[in-house]
């Protein structure tokens, strides 16, 4: 199959299962309202895509990946709920919209981050009916590493630190593996993991995400100076504004271009042990040169 044509199918996978997720829910003034509105914002679903796509690389069953695929998604979305509050980036548009405080304000878009990483957890231990329960825990296990302290956390921290002094190259290679390479790699990681895939499937698909992960951030602070508000669907120039220690400031753009094309074969190496990795490799190059 064409490869933008599963993207998209993917995608609309994800749309509906988000989509139904707390339709049903008993209204508590407006958290759920407040969670719906930036889960569903429209954001490229990457993450989810992911998991659906390793499931499927390591010989698993796409459906019974979605709900775990749509947890990571909802702790995605978390982090950049927090991640824009005025006490972290400051920023007023996101995903093409205004940001979550700017509407429900500060304190609701704190607690519809909360409520988005809790349900994500809530949401995959449901689903232990339908998975064998160790395969649950291990994602479980996973997911939690990736998002907490010594992953995501661990990664804005360091980067909140690098608004107050230069960050070193190490500091800041640490950092993109931390903010951005954790959740990208639990993605992928999560597919295997409800495929059932072996150690060294684990493994390679383990070093191809870190890689995409790091090439990623890399990406991503490019598009911060290059793009525009209207394609990148948030403010570009946050991160000099907030005086950001970024692979721009370290590298300039030049580098920065050549360290993604870098990771990017990086990542495609290490699919050797794949039989149909096509879509993996075709999904490295489109985020290497994405404009949003
Ligand atoms: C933005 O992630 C935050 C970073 C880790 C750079 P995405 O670029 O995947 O944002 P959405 O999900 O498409 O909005
Ligand atoms: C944030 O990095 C990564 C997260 C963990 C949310 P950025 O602050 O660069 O992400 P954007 O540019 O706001 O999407
Ligand atoms: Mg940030
Ligand atoms: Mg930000
Ligand atoms: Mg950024």
């Amino acid at each position: 199959m064409d490869h933008n044509k599963r993207l998209l199918e993917d995608c609309a996978l994800v749309e509906q299962w988000l989509e139904k997720c707390f339709a049903d829910r008993e209204r508590y003034g407006q958290i759920y309202e407040a969670m719906n509105y930036s889960l569903m914002a429209g954001g490229k679903r990457i993450r989810p895509v992911l998991t659906l796509e390793t499931c499927r690389m390591c010989g698993g069953d796409v459906e019974i990946a979605l709900p775990f695929a749509c947890a990571l998604e909802m702790v995605h979305t978390y982090s950049l709920i927090h991640d824009d509050l005025p006490c972290m980036d400051d920023d007023d548009l996101r995903r093409g919209k205004p940001t979550n405080h700017k509407v429900f304000g500060e304190a609701n878009a704190v607690l519809a981050g909360d409520a988005l990483l809790t349900a994500a957890f809530e949401m995959m231990t449901e689903y232990r009916g339908t998975l064998n329960a160790d395969r649950v825990l291990d994602a479980i296990d996973c997911l939690s590493h990736a998002a907490g302290a010594a992953g995501m956390i661990g990664g804005q921290v360091l980067d909140m630190e690098g608004e107050e002094r230069p960050l070193s190259l190490e500091e800041l290679k640490l950092m993109q593996s931390l903010k951005t390479g954790a959740l990208i790699c639990a993605a992928a990681e999560l597919g295997c993991i409800v495929a059932g895939g072996s150690e060294e499937q684990r493994r390679a698909v383990r070093e191809y995400a870190q890689c995409i992960g790091r090439a990623f951030q890399v990406r991503d602070d490019m598009l911060d100076v290059t793009s525009t508000d209207e394609v990148l669907g948030k403010p570009i120039g946050s991160d000099a504004e907030n005086g950001k220690t970024t692979f721009v400031t370290a590298l300039g753009l030049e580098g920065c271009g050549k360290l993604v094309d870098e990771l990017t074969e990086q990542a495609i190496e290490a699919l050797g042990e794949f039989d149909q990795p096509e879509f993996h490799i075709w999904l490295a190059h489109l985020l290497a040169g994405r404009d949003h």
